[in-house]
C-alpha cells in the first residue's frame, strides 16, 4: 500500500477514536485531554492545548493540555486565531516573530498549528498543536486534518453548552417556582408541611390581603401568635405597626385604658393624656391575644369599635376613628363561654367572620421532625453548640409523645436538650422524663401506678446488676439500698443474676 494511503487510513481510524471519546459523554475536560492523548500516540505531537472562550466575559482559557510548561507563551497567537477565526500554521517556530517569547521556551525545531473552534461564523476557542519539524511534512494536509478534529471538538463543546444552558434553564425555572412557593408559603418563621398546616397557609393567603377580622383558634402553644404575625406581614398593612395586647395578662381595671387610652385627669394618676393600643396600631394590625379572657364590660366596648370603627379614650368625649385591622386569638371554647354567660354572643358573631383553626401538634405528627430540626438549628447556634442531629430513638420518643403543650413544649424540650447535650447528637436521655415514658403517656395510661412503679424498680435493679455484673451487694450500694432488700426484690421480680456475670 502506498505511504499516502496508509497514512490516510491511520488518520481515519484516529478520527473514529476521537469521535468515540467525544460522544460517549462524561466530563468534557477529560474527553479533551483524551483527544490530545490520542494525537500524541498517533500523530506524535509534542505539545497540545485546547482553549475555550467564556461566553460571558469573552476571555479564553486552557481547558485541556498536554506537554504543558510553555502554553502561556503562545497566548498572543491563540488570541489572534480566535479573533480572526483563521488558522495559523508556523512551519519553523524559530522564524516566526509572533512566537518570539515562545522560542525561548521550546527546544529543537518545531512546527506549530493553531486552529479555531467554530460553529458557523462564531469562534469559541482554539486548538494548538506542536509537532517536530519535518521537511517532507504536507502542511496543507495536516492543517485539514487538524481542522476536522477542531470541528469535532467544537461540536462536542456546543452540545455540552446546550445541555448546560438547558440545565441552567431548569435551575432558573426551579428557582422561580421556589420563589413563587415562598411567596405563597413563607410566612416569616412558620415551619410545617403537613396537610393541616398547609390548609392554614392557604387560609392566611386568602385572608391576609383583606381587612377582615380574623379569629385564630387553637390550643396553647400551637402558633397562634405566629399566624397573627404572618397575617400582618402579608397584608397591605405590613409597613404599619403590629400591636399586641395580651388580654389575659391585664387586670380588668387596666384593660380599657390600655386599649383605648385615657385623657388627662380621667382618673387619679392620669396626669397626662395617653394613647391606647388602638391608636398605636393606627393603619396597622391590632392583635388581641386570649380574647376569651376579657370581661363583659370590655366586650361591649370592643363590639362597638367593631361595629362603628370608632372609640373614645377613657374620660374623653371625642370619638376617634379606628383604621385598625383586628386579629384575635383564643384557646377557649367560646361557644361554651357563651352558654356560661362569660362571653357575649354578639361579639362572637362579629369576630367569627373568618376563623383559622390551628390543630394541636399531635394531629400533625409529620411536622414534629421538621420543627425539631428547626429548633435544633436555632438553639445550637444560639448557644454556640455544634449539635448535628437528633438520634433515631430520640426522634421516636418525640414522635410518640402527645405534646400537650404543642409546639411551645417541643421548642422548650429541644432547647433544654441542646443545653444539656455535650456531644454532637441529641440522645433520648437528653429529653425530659415526660418523654422517657412516651409510650405509656401516648394515649391513656396503660399501667396502674403500682405496676408502673414496679416496672421502674425492676429496670433500676437490672441496670445496677448489669453494672456490677450480677453482684447484689454492690448493686445495693449503687442503689443506696441494702443487700437484703435487693435480694428480696431480685426474687420477687424473678431476675436471673447469672446472666449478668459474663
Ligand atoms: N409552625 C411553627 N413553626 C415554627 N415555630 C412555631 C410554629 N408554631 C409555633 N411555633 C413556636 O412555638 C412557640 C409558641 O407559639 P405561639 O404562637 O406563641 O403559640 P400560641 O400563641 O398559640 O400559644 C413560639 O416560640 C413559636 O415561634
Ligand atoms: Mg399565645
Amino acid at each position: 500500500m502506498p505511504a499516502e494511503l496508509l497514512k490516510g487510513a491511520g488518520r481515519l481510524s484516529g478520527l473514529l477514536e476521537i469521535n468515540n471519546v467525544l460522544t460517549t459523554g462524561g466530563k468534557l475536560r477529560s474527553s479533551f485531554e483524551q483527544v490530545l492523548e490520542i494525537l500524541r500516540n498517533r500523530e506524535k505531537i509534542s505539545r497540545g492545548a485546547i482553549f475555550v472562550t467564556n461566553p460571558l466575559t469573552g476571555k479564553f482559557r486552557v481547558v485541556a493540555s498536554l506537554g504543558v510548561g510553555n502554553v502561556r507563551t503562545t497566548e498572543n497567537v491563540v488570541e489572534r486565531v480566535i479573533e480572526s477565526g483563521r488558522p495559523i500554521v508556523v512551519p519553523h517556530t524559530d522564524q516566526e516573530p509572533l512566537l518570539v517569547r515562545y522560542k525561548r521556551a521550546s527546544s529543537g525545531n518545531q512546527s506549530f498549528f493553531c486552529v479555531p473552534l467554530m460553529t458557523g461564523r462564531k469562534t469559541f476557542g482554539a486548538i494548538e498543536i506542536e509537532v517536530s519539524f519535518l521537511s517532507e511534512r504536507d502542511y496543507e494536509e495536516d492543517l485539514r486534518f487538524f481542522e476536522v478534529i477542531a470541528s469535532m471538538v467544537g461540536q462536542a463543546l456546543k452540545v455540552d453548552r446546550l445541555v448546560d444552558s438547558e440545565r441552567q434553564r431548569l435551575k432558573d425555572e426551579n428557582l422561580h417556582l421556589k420563589e413563587e412557593l415562598r411567596e405563597r408559603y413563607d410566612f416569616s418563621q412558620i415551619i410545617g408541611t403537613s396537610g393541616p398546616i398547609r390548609s392554614v397557609y392557604e387560609q392566611i393567603t386568602q385572608v391576609a390581603r383583606t381587612n377582615t377580622t380574623v379569629l385564630i383558634r387553637g390550643e396553647s402553644g400551637t402558633g397562634k401568635e405566629l399566624i397573627a404575625h404572618a397575617i400582618h406581614y402579608n397584608s397591605a398593612r405590613a409597613r404599619r405597626p403590629f400591636i399586641k395586647v395580651s388580654c389575659g395578662a391585664l387586670p380588668d381595671t387596666l384593660i380599657e385604658s390600655e386599649l383605648f387610652g385615657y385623657e388627662k385627669g380621667a382618673f387619679t394618676g392620669a396626669d397626662t393624656r395617653k394613647k391606647g393600643r388602638f391608636e398605636l396600631a393606627e393603619g396597622g394590625t391590632l392583635f388581641l391575644d386570649e380574647i376569651g379572657e376579657t370581661n363583659l364590660a370590655t366586650q361591649v366596648k370592643l363590639l362597638r369599635v367593631l361595629q362603628e370603627r370608632e372609640f373614645e379614650r377613657v374620660g374623653g368625649i371625642d370619638s376617634i376613628k379606628a383604621n385598625v385591622r383586628l386579629v384575635v386569638a383564643t384557646n377557649k371554647d367560646l361557644e361554651q363561654a357563651i352558654l356560661e354567660g362569660s362571653f357575649r354572643a354578639d361579639l362572637h358573631y362579629r369576630l367569627n367572620v373568618f376563623t383559622i383553626f390551628i390543630p394541636p401538634l399531635r394531629e400533625r405528627r409529620t411536622d414534629i421532625m421538621l420543627l425539631a430540626d428547626h429548633f435544633l438549628e436555632k438553639y445550637s447556634s444560639e448557644h454556640g453548640k455544634k449539635i448535628k442531629r437528633i438520634s433515631t430513638p430520640a426522634i421516636d420518643m418525640c414522635m410518640s409523645y402527645h405534646w400537650p403543650g404543642n409546639v411551645r413544649e417541643l421548642e422548650n424540650t429541644i432547647e433544654r436538650a441542646v443545653l444539656v447535650c455535650e456531644g454532637n447528637v441529641i440522645h433520648g436521655h437528653h429529653l425530659p422524663p415526660t418523654l422517657q415514658t412516651a409510650e405509656a403517656t401516648g394515649t391513656t395510661p396503660s399501667l396502674s401506678l403500682s405496676d408502673a412503679v414496679k416496672s421502674y424498680e425492676k429496670d433500676l435493679i437490672i441496670d445496677a446488676l448489669k453494672i456490677t455484673r450480677g453482684n447484689r451487694a454492690r448493686a445495693a450500694t449503687l442503689l443506696r439500698s441494702t443487700e437484703r432488700i435487693v435480694r428480696y426484690k431480685v426474687k420477687q421480680y424473678d431476675i436471673d443474676c447469672s446472666r449478668f456475670r459474663t
